[in-house]
């Protein structure tokens, strides 16, 4: 009864600030936890993200259930990847709930449907949610948790949270590990991969660094963003940090922001030193091919 209470004070805040949280609705509960766990094809499943390169290196997907971080300074798209992320899940028949302290819902159908995806529709066929929240919100619905609703409502595969950065300015360093492995403790309980965004500051060189957040170790996988500066122009760079428990692509990726949305190419493999923020030109295989065929020729001359 009484969490019953508190529950509903929450979602009733959540109105008065004329914020929009998806409300329990009716129908909900017909099928519990353990039914959502048992929903995998077996073993060797992958989450995909649905962008084929991306999940190339990811060795087919992520591992189901597992808590990713997708970090990068402001602008490098990680809203845009986890929406992509999250629609390609409803068209792989894997629901999804984006929760976000950042944004109004009206903006996110916008710049969403920019992208070609109609959330709105989404959330209608009962694939979908949008949970515009506030941290301080999430936080006091401890393990009574605000999003368990929404997870049975849209029988939920998949979750975005963006970002947990926002979170970190509710709390203490300590208490934010304490919050974060709480929540990421509790998605894993509930059968559900997270995709936790983080929002690194944006210093040239080493921004890669997700560590110092203190955060690493609680998830399973990490996905850095990063502009890189090539020849006096700005790209994009994405590599995948860390993967518990699988092989992965370890080299640097370019990947462009498109009106469909994300795009990963070719691995910078002219390059070297991007990670430390110098790059410099590498030998391409074609030249390297035509020094070794001048210098067999040359030897072949002199013997
Ligand atoms: N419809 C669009 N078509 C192409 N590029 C876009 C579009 N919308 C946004 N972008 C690009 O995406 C960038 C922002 O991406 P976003 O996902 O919001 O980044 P982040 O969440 O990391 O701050 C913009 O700076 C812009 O370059
Ligand atoms: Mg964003």
């Amino acid at each position: 009864m009484e969490t019953a209470l508190r529950r509903e004070s929450h979602f009733k805040t959540v109105r008065v600030s004329e914020q929009k949280v998806t409300t329990p609705g009716e129908k909900t509960r017909t099928r519990g936890f353990d039914q959502l766990f048992s929903g995998d094809a077996g073993e060797g499943f992958r989450v995909k993200t649905g962008i084929v390169e991306l999940d190339e290196m990811l060795r087919g997907g992520f591992m189901p259930g597992d808590a990713v971080m997708l970090s990068g300074s402001a602008g490098t798209g990680k809203t845009t990847l986890a929406l992509q992320y999250l629609v390609n899940g409803v068209k792989l028949g894997e629901p999804g709930i984006y929760v976000t302290f950042e944004e109004l819902p009206d903006q996110i159908y916008r710049d969403a449907k920019n992208f070609g995806w109609d959330l709105q529709r989404m959330e209608e066929e009962d694939k979908f949610r949008l949970v515009c929240t506030s941290p301080n919100l999430m936080l006091e619905s401890g393990d009574d948790s605000l999003l368990d609703d929404v997870i049975r409502e849209v029988q939920s595969r998949r979750l975005v949270i963006d970002s947990l950065s926002h979170l970190e300015m509710f709390v203490t360093k300590d208490a934010m590990r304490t919050e974060a492995y709480r929540l990421v403790r509790h998605l894993k309980t509930r059968g559900v991969s997270s995709m936790l965004l983080w929002e690194s500051p944006q210093i040239s060189g080493a921004a890669f660094n997700v560590a110092d957040a203190g955060l690493s170790f609680l998830v399973d996988c990490i996905v850095a963003l990063k502009p890189v500066e090539i020849e006096s122009s700005l790209r994009r760079a994405l590599v995948i940090l860390k993967m518990r428990g699988s092989d992965h692509d370890k080299r640097l990726r370019e990947y462009e922001i498109t009106s469909h949305g994300v795009l990963v190419s070719t691995p910078f493999s002219q390059y070297e030193g991007l990670m430390s923020g110098s790059p410099t030109r590498s030998m391409t295989d074609e030249a390297a091919n035509s020094w070794a065929f001048a210098f067999a020729k040359n030897k072949q001359k002199h013997s």
